[in-house]
């Protein structure tokens, strides 16, 4: 077994779909419950059903994590459907609103800012706001962020040179979750909190445009080709791997890791 998870209980935000749904499966495959939180409803029941398919408990909850009070509903909800929480996935993130290019160069750079920030940082923050009084009266509790290498500067997946290699606002707020995920980790150490971030490195989801579940689509084709450039191992990473990542890190094979944030990039980022 890959990390024990068996009487764990987690919610999974943004797990309707991509790599929140490889969470989802690995750590029900490793044993736990889970809730699966999605603003998709119809996504996060179809994944709470492959949960229950491989012999766990799965709830689907539908969640905004803009909203306070639908997060705080959705732990609530999530708490009392399995009698406690021990994980937080906070997963959910967007690269940047829709029809938007992302440049902060542009007209509407204030509104995909705002955007982007609200769901990729302010909601890691909600949610983990919404579970930290549960963790701290059982004295335990694993928080893993999904934060990306993109926090960390230019990720150049293409010419190096202009902006292509620097999403912004998408970099930024990436480095708040880094960032975030360390002050966390130092607040919450003296309760058996252990809180970190995963930052994966190319996976072919919806958050490229992609239809995931098309791989004959030429778009993958190319991004196929340009991780062969890019990427030291030479491919994209799988949300199937990332679960895994992440299971580790909810285990207690990993109760002396807080505050870290790892990357799951076939070497496209060494830090
Ligand atoms: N795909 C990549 O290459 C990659 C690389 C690094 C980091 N990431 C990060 O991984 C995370 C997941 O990305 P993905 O590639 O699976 O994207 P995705 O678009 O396939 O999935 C994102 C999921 O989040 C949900 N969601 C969006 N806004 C929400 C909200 N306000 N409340 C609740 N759910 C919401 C969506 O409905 C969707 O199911 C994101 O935080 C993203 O920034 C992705």
């Amino acid at each position: 077994m890959l990390a024990d998870l068996s009487g764990k209980t987690a919610i999974v935000t943004g797990g309707g779909q991509g790599i929140g749904r490889g969470i989802a499966l690995v750590l029900a495959e490793q044993g736990a419950d889970v809730a699966v939180a999605d603003i998709n409803d119809e996504r996060s029941v179809s994944v709470a059903e492959e949960v229950q398919a491989l012999g766990r408990r799965g709830i689907s909850i539908q969640v905004d994590t803009t909203d306070n009070d639908s997060v705080k509903r959705g732990v609530a909800e999530s708490i009392s459907g399995f009698g406690h929480l021990d994980i937080l996935i906070n997963n959910a993130g967007i690269g940047r609103l829709t029809g938007s290019s992302g440049s902060s160069l542009e007209d509407d750079w204030e509104e995909n800012w705002s955007a982007v920030m609200d769901i990729n940082v302010q909601g890691v923050m909600r949610c983990a706001k919404a579970v930290l009084g549960h963790f701290i009266d059982r004295n335990y509790g694993k928080i893993i962020n999904t934060a990306s290498g993109a926090g960390r500067g230019p990720i150049w997946w293409g010419p190096a040179k202009g902006p292509e290699g620097m999403a912004n606002p998408y970099g930024p707020s990436k480095a708040a979750v880094i960032n975030y995920t360390q002050y966390l980790a130092a607040s919450v150490a003296e309760y058996n909190i252990n809180v970190n971030a995963i930052c994966p490195g190319q996976v072919w989801t919806a958050f490229h445009g992609a239809d995931p579940s098309n791989l004959s689509d030429p778009a993958h084709d190319a991004f196929m080709e340009k991780s062969k450039d890019v990427i030291p191992l030479g491919r994209e990473q799988t949300p199937e791997e990332i679960g895994k990542l992440v299971a580790f890190l909810s285990s207690d094979d990993a109760s002396s890791i807080t505050g870290q944030s790892i990357h799951i990039d076939g070497g496209q980022r060494m830090a």
